[in-house]
């Protein structure tokens, strides 16, 4: 008999491609990462994210309520805070009243039901743009992981549902989930960045925060990008110190490591496609060279295949209303 197999019966129509579909991305499986500007009724667009806005709280918050109404039920926050609010010691990041506090507060008032996952790490606090404290050119891990330990419990106590370290120090879940435990804050879980690469994917967030590394890279805390064992060793320590969601990132050009962590850990998966993968397609889509749309969607569907649970993305308010139609 000629042929065997004929594979192409299950792709006849819309309908049975729709029956036989094994991914299917709904705006639910999207956080929004948002970026924090200090002031009232501010909104200054990052030249290279097209479409992404360092917003003042007031501003976040309507945006949150959109995100809301969309499907979009989580978001990562970051800060970008004055030059005059930063030092080595990153003592601003615990502000009770500080532009993180304040954000949590507001966007938890407004919309109780979204999930705030504040973003841990030293960098937007830090003179030097490094994601913990620095001695004689060396980024320091234990002074980093009781100030990274005193951030979250500050985020903790404005009301933030889960706290996300993507600092890359070791010890850090641990330390962090016994300070919240010590401290009553027993339902305020944990993401943290596991496998975390030094990229240069990273750029365009880096001009939105301002926090590109003032001398040498991050390459001491961050993973090289030629390993792989490592990154389910990462996942691994991070679900036994108590990690509730484990991340890797960035994204599409980390699939098989995807894959590899979801395979490895009995916790959800999230992938952060990260700024400067979402750079990408609005460049190459602004000269025309690509169907912005559909590529969009395209990736959003092969990053949950290749095993993410959750994804973190800035196309996650485009992808929603699309999605929803
Ligand atoms: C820093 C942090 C970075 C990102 C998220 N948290 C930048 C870095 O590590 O230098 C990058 C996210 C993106 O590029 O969208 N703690």
């Amino acid at each position: 008999m000629f042929p065997i197999h004929r594979n192409r019966r299950l792709r006849t129509t819309d309908a049975m491609r729709a029956l036989v579909r094994e991914t299917v991305l709904t705006p639910n499986d999207f956080m929004f990462p948002m970026f924090i500007a200090e002031g009232q009724n501010v909104e200054i667009p990052i030249p290279s994210m097209p479409g992404i806005f360092r917003r003042s709280v007031d501003l976040t918050v309507k945006e949150v309520k959109e995100l809301w109404s969309l499907g979009v039920k989580a978001v990562n926050i970051y800060v970008k805070v004055s030059d005059n609010l930063k030092d080595n010691t990153g003592k601003e990041a615990w502000n009770p009243d500080g532009l993180m506090q304040q954000a949590i507060k507001a966007i938890k008032d407004a919309v109780p039901g979204m999930v705030v996952m504040p973003d841990v790490a030293l960098d937007p606090y830090s003179i030097y743009g490094h994601d913990g404290i620095v001695e004689n050119g060396e980024i320091l891990n234990d002074p980093t992981v009781d100030a990274l330990t005193r951030m979250s419990l500050s985020h903790a106590d404005a009301g933030a549902d889960f706290v996300a370290p993507s600092d890359m120090m070791d010890g850090r879940v641990l330390a962090i989930r016994k300070a919240l435990e010590e401290n009553g804050h027993h339902n305020v879980g944990i993401m943290s960045y596991s496998a975390k690469y030094a990229s240069s994917f990273y750029g365009p967030f880096r001009d939105a925060l301002d926090s590109a590394p003032g001398f040498g890279d991050k390459k001491t805390y961050q993973m090289d990008y030629a390993n792989r064992i490592e990154a389910i060793k990462e996942a691994l320590h991070d679900v036994e110190e108590g990690a509730d969601i484990v991340m890797v990132k960035p994204g599409i050009a980390y699939l098989d490591i995807v894959r590899e962590v979801k395979n490895s850990v009995n916790v959800p998966v999230s992938v952060y496609q990260v700024s400067g993968e979402y750079a990408m397609v609005k460049a190459a889509a602004e000269k025309g060279w690509l169907d912005h749309d559909r590529i969009m969607l395209e990736q959003l569907h092969c990053i949950k295949r290749a095993g993410a649970d959750i994804i973190s993305t800035y196309f996650a308010k485009e992808a929603a209303i699309l999605l929803n139609k």
